[in-house]
Parts: C-alpha cells; sequence; structure tokens
C-alpha cells in the first residue's frame, strides 16, 4: 500500500518510506519478530566504505593510548569485554561521523528509536588473537527493569573482518528482545566464567562491510575467539530523545559539526532542548522534538 502523510504516524510514515525506497523493509520485519537483522555489505553501504572504516579503526588503535582503552590493563571486575575499545568514534574520524548519518543505519535506527533520536555511544571493538567470551546481556545496561517493549536503544554494528563461530562472533538469543529484561544468573548458569550455551542461542555469521542492527533489549553475547586474526566491528548505539546518552560530544568543534549536516548536529546532541537553565528551555528546540512526534514533516 501507499505510506501516505498520515498525521497520527508522520515521523513513523517518512522513516517507513525510507526504508521502503532503500528496499528495507524485510529488515524491519526481521528486527520486529527476531530482534535483529543483517543488512548484507552491497546494500549496506557503497562500496569501500567499511574498508576506510577499518582503515580509520586502525589509525587510531595506533594513536590512542592503550592505557586508556584497553581492558586488559583493567582489573578484572572492570573488565566487561576483552580486547581494546575506542570511544567517541564520531568525533575521531569523518568515516565514523558518516556511519552515524548513512541512510540505511540511520533508518533502521530512526524506526527502532524515533526520528529524534541520538547517539548513546560508540565504540571500534578489536581483538587480536585468542580471546574468551562476552557474557550474556543486553545493551540497556542500566536501565530500571522492566525493560520497555520497545527499543529504547538500538545497536547498528559495521561487521569489518569475518564474523563466524571460530573468530569469536556474536552469540544471539533471537527473540529475546521481548523479555524485557536482562538475563540472570537462572537464564544461563553455565555461561558464568565458561563457554556460552548453544541450546538457545546462535552464532551472527557475517561477512565485512554487513551492518548487523539489533534491538537494545536483544540477550547476546560472544563465543570464545579461536584464532589469531584480527577481529573488528564498529558499533554505534542510538537512542530515544529522552535517553540520558552515555557518550558526550559537547567538546566537538561546531565547524565539524556543520561539516556533516543537521542530522548529524542532532544525533551529537546539539540543539538538544534537554540541559536548560533558569532560562527555560528553548521552544524552538523543544518544538523540534514535537514536530517529529506529532506533525507531518513539510
Ligand atoms: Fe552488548
Amino acid at each position: 500500500m501507499e505510506i501516505g502523510d498520515w498525521r497520527a504516524t508522520a515521523e513513523l510514515g517518512e522513516v517507513y518510506r525510507a526504508a521502503r525506497e532503500l528496499g528495507l523493509e524485510t529488515n524491519i520485519a526481521e528486527l520486529e519478530a527476531f530482534g535483529f537483522t543483517i543488512v548484507e555489505p552491497e546494500k549496506a553501504a557503497p562500496a569501500g566504505f567499511t574498508d576506510r572504516m577499518l582503515e580509520a579503526v586502525l589509525a587510531l588503535e595506533a594513536r590512542e593510548a592503550p592505557e586508556v582503552v584497553d581492558m586488559m590493563n583493567r582489573p578484572q571486575a572492570e573488565r566487561p569485554v576483552y580486547g581494546r575499545s575506542l570511544f567517541r568514534l564520531p568525533a575521531k574520524d569523518a568515516v565514523f561521523a558518516e556511519a552515524c548519518i548513512s541512510p540505511v543505519a540511520l533508518t533502521l535506527a530512526k524506526y527502532m528509536t524515533g526520528a529524534s533520536n541520538h547517539i548513546y555511544n560508540s565504540a571500534a571493538l578489536l581483538k587480536r588473537g585468542r580471546a574468551g567470551v562476552t557474557r550474556m546481556h543486553c545493551d540497556s545496561v542500566g536501565f530500571p527493569p522492566p525493560l520497555p517493549p520497545y527499543g529504547a536503544t538500538c545497536n547498528a554494528s559495521w561487521i569489518l573482518t569475518d564474523y563466524t563461530r571460530e573468530t569469536g562472533t556474536f552469540f544471539l538469543v533471537p527473540g529475546s528482545h521481548r523479555y524485557c529484561r536482562q538475563p540472570g544468573p537462572m537464564d544461563l548458569p553455565e555461561v558464568m566464567g565458561g563457554p556460552n550455551d548453544d541450546e538457545i542461542g546462535i552464532p551472527l555469521v557475517a561477512r565485512p562491510g554487513s551492518l548487523f542492527v539489533f534491538s537494545g533489549n536483544l540477550w547476546h553475547g560472544t563465543y570464545p575467539k579461536e584464532d589469531e586474526a584480527l577481529r573488528v566491528h564498529c558499533a554505534i548505539m542510538y537512542a530515544r530523545n529522552y535517553v540520558f546518552p552515555g557518550e558526550s560530544f559537547a567538546d566537538i568543534p561546531d565547524a565539524w559539526v556543520e561539516q556533516h549536516g543537521p542530522e548529524f548536529a542532532r544525533l551529537v546532541g546539539r540543539n538538544a532542548w534537554q540541559g536548560y537553565g533558569d532560562e527555560g528551555p528553548n521552544v524552538m528546540n523543544l518544538a523540534k522534538v514535537q514536530r517529529a512526534t506529532v506533525t507531518p514533516s513539510a
């Protein structure tokens, strides 16, 4: 059917039309049903885009101080994952800013978290050599239970190397986005420090260049990494407007923000209506959020 300029679903209509034009309707159905989807490299981005992203990650790895970002240098209790995690990507290289606003990723993220969404956090996750598992969790970390039945956050992960069971890929529990809670010890007791269990989970198998998008409610972890190769993906997490962001982009130069346009500006928190002082909220900025929810866009 034709998706009209319906006032009751103005924001959704616009996002859905964009999804249809980009050929993403099946991906939306998979997100709804299973809580995750894989966009194949040919559809996710123009040829060469994720090659640029991998180059940028390796350059960033070389120039950032390991004591800041290498989880292996931290005490066990502060070490949720193996390998290096490089944060605040949109502030550090143009290719990451482009990833945030890439039509496919942003359209799926807006479908999941609304057209007034913003970046919650971002990380390039690198593993070299063998590594243990990341325990099963969902990315709504710190959210008081119960979790909302819709996604308050959504993870768009750009897969930059081969992701298979042997290379320590993601472990997923299809449909677990509907459980609306974090997994507890009773859900998978054997995972506590041991290998993830195959009974309820499946491995994500994805080629380099794929875009793996999943609900912030989806239960996932990782398999042990059993080879010596480099494993890298870049996770960009988007959140609904009211979710307090994990990363701050307040120090990004205005010129950098302007270079990447108004969608990027919103995503990094420019012109947010929240955070006002005695002068009260900026009504124009508040109106933009309201327009995204109740009126058709011109
Ligand atoms: Fe996670």
